[in-house]
Parts: structure tokens; sequence; C-alpha cells
């Protein structure tokens, strides 16, 4: 069985990891990993390769930077020969970015399976790309992991067969798991005893200059009770600096590696951020964490978990930081199969070893070939 995995951005890397390491083992099993080049910069991609044992991509597309319509098209561009000559049984795409979406469009036309780890998560905000990402990967992939019960129940609303849906836990805590005793042991010097460790990327909270400048006023008030610690993301130093903000109370620092990122949120008292990943990560480590968005994709980190929604409301921000600092953090549980299996379990999955219903498994190709397919240019 040929499987191809895309990755392209880095949430995309500690999801993968625990899937091609399930998967290695297992007899007639060959891998290709693409990297559509979505992230390029060292600290946003190579450095998680390194730490997370992800072995060199196979096939890198250095596709770059560009408008969501520019990258997502030129992803496809130069994705498609690559299907056509490797010709998978199944590709697998991970999370929510336009790497996702764009290796799922390709693959749809040309008749590929297509396996979408993470799916099923929703916002309800399409102002947001990656919830357009995930509603069109989710309709037209063909074997749906989902890593909580919420992602079942949205799907089966959009008319998705049950059978194609598994719920197989959050993979990305695979990662976690697997790399808790070295983040246990790393430390990290000069650090504070107590701090708030901040991220900010999302296009709605740093593109628009008086947003971004608000957050930032909201985190300097933050920083009279406690040091904060930003790792800022390239789009967001970007902002600041095109904007003429002040951040120079915060400790901005460039975008730090996975084990390090990890150790920082372990020790911090609070995390405020606007990212999706982070959310499930402070809910597994049981760290207080405060979401600079009005919505999330990911409600179990707020109905099991240690998340609170605050958006961009500098009051709640304040009087969720204070309970906080007065010993009265929101205490959460870990969601069920959050466990550091799931990248086994999608691996039996796809290797037949688990029933998974009536779901195409890889192998059983729809009925257009890539064959077919590949030779037949559209006018
Ligand atoms: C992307 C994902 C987002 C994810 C985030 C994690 C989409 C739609 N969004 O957003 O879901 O949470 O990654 O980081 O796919 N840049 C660099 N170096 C890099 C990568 C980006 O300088 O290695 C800069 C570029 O100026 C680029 C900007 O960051 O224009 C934004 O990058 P892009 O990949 O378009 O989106 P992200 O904001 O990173």
């Amino acid at each position: 069985m040929q499987i191809v995995h895309v990755v392209g951005a880095r949430p995309n890397f500690m999801k993968v990891a625990p899937v091609l390491h399930a998967l290695s083992g297992r007899p007639g099993v060959q891998q290709t990993l693409v990297h559509t080049g979505q992230h390029y910069d060292p600290n946003m991609s190579d450095v998680f390769f390194q730490q997370l044992g992800i072995p060199a991509p196979d096939v890198n597309l250095s596709v770059g930077s560009g408008t969501h319509a520019k990258q997502t098209a030129e992803i496809m561009t130069r994705f498609e020969p690559v299907v056509v000559e490797r010709k998978p049984d199944m590709v697998l795409v991970y999370g929510d970015v336009n790497s996702t979406v764009a290796a799922t469009l390709v693959c749809s036309k040309l008749g590929i399976l297509v396996g979408h780890v993470e799916a099923g998560l929703r916002s309800f905000d399409r102002a947001m790309p990656e919830e357009i990402n995930r509603l069109v990967t989710d309709q037209l992939a063909d074997l749906l992991f989902t890593p909580s019960e919420d992602g079942d129940v949205n799907l089966q609303r959009e008319g998705i067969p049950r059978e194609k849906i598994h719920l197989v836990g959050n993979v990305m805590i695979d990662s976690l798991v697997r790399l808790l005793p070295e983040i246990l042991r790393h430390t990290t010097p000069g650090l504070p005893k107590r701090y708030a460790l901040v991220t900010l990327h999302r296009p709605s909270n740093v593109d628009d200059s008086a947003t971004l400048k608000g957050i930032l006023k909201s985190l300097l008030d933050v920083s009279q009770d406690l040091s904060v610690v930003f790792p800022a993301h390239p789009r967001t130093r970007q902002r600041i600096t095109e904007f003429g903000l002040n951040a120079d109370q915060l400790r901005l620092l460039d975008p730090l590696p996975y084990v390090e990122f990890l150790a920082l949120q372990r020790g911090a008292t609070v995390v405020i951020t606007d990212s999706g990943g982070i959310q499930e990560e402070t809910t597994y480590l049981g760290v207080p964490c405060l979401t600079l968005r009005n919505n999330t994709e990911r409600p179990v980190t707020v109905s099991l978990g240690t998340n609170v929604l605050v958006g961009q409301d500098a009051e709640k921000l304040r009087s969720e930081l204070a309970n906080i600092l007065d010993g009265k953090a929101k205490k959460g549980t870990i969601p069920p199969l959050w466990d550091g299996n799931t990248g086994e379990r999608i691996a039996d999955i796809l290797t037949g070893k688990q029933s998974s219903g009536n779901a195409p498994h890889a192998g059983q190709k729809r009925e257009a070939s890539v064959k077919a397919q590949s030779s037949q240019v559209v006018r």
C-alpha cells in the first residue's frame, strides 16, 4: 500500500509524525512525505522535523508565501504531477491549512482516496480561512479521522456518511506524550518563576492595526503583573513593525522549536493565545489558557479542559487573569482518547486491522482511476 502524506505548515508537523511512525513498521506499507513549503523558515519547519524525528521530505514543492488563491493554486499545480507519477492508494492530509485543502482538491479530481486527520472541527466562523479549508476538505475526504465526538456530530450534520467517520483521538497529543520526558527535562535560562506565555498570529487579530494595537495594550497591562514571554510568528512581527506599534515591555522572541516551546507552556502561569493547537496542548498539560478569540473549533478544550475564550475583550482578559493569579484558575480534565495512541489507531484503520465499516480503505480506489484521469486535460 502506497501512502502519501502532505504537510506544509508548522501545525502539520506534530500531527504527521505519529502517523508516519505508526505506519513505518507495518508490512506492505510504503510512505512518501510531501512538504508543500507553505512554511519555509528553518525555525518554522526544519527544526520541527529534527525534534519530531520526521524523515526529510521525499518531495518539497517549495511554494512559499502568497495570497490564499495563489498559494492554494501553486500547491495544486505542483502537487498534481506528484500524484500522477506516484499513483498512491491513499493521500493523508492534516489539519486545516491551505496545504490541506489544496492537496485534497487535487486528489479528489484524480480519483485518489483522501484521509483527513483532524476532521470535523468547526468554529462556525467562515471569516476564518481555516474554516473554509475544513469544510471543503471534509466534504471531499473519503476517511475522516476525528479528535473528539463533536467532530463526528458536525460531520453527520453536514451529511457525511457515518461509515466514513472514525473517532481516533487527538494525534497532536501523541507527539506531546512521546516527547514529554524531554519537555520535562528542558530548562529555559533566564526565565522568571511566573510568566505569561503569548502567541498571536490569526489574521483577525494581527492584520488590522487598531485590533493589534488594542491586544498589545492589553498585554502591556498583563506585564504589570507578570513577565510576558512572546515568541512571535513572522506574520505578527511583520505587522508590529509595519504598523509602528510598541511592544517594548514584552519579551518578543523568534519562533521556538517544539520542545522548547512546550517546556515554556508547561511552566507558564497562564498561556494567552489565538492558536488552535495550543488550546489543546494547555488542556493536556493542565495549564490555564485564555484564548483571544470569540469562538473555537475545539470546544472540548472549554467544556472539559482549561481553556476560556476571552475574545478581544480587555476587561474579560483582566478579570480571568486576576482569577488565575488568585489561584482560582479553571480546573480541567483530559478529553477521552487524547492518550498518545491516536497514530496507532489511524494505522490500524488504514491497514484494515480494525474494521472500518463500509468505508473505502486504501487499495480500493474509486471508480475513476488515476491512470484514466491523468491523461485528461480539462478544457
Ligand atoms: C498558517 C495557517 C494557520 C496556522 C499557521 C501556523 C492557513 C490558511 N493558515 O497561517 O492555520 O495556524 O500557519 O503558523 O494555512 N512566513 C514567514 N516564514 C514562514 C512562513 C510564513 O515569514 O516560514 C510569513 C510570510 O510573510 C507569510 C505569513 O508569514 O506571508 C503568513 O504565512 P501563511 O502560511 O500564509 O499563513 P500563517 O499565518 O502562517
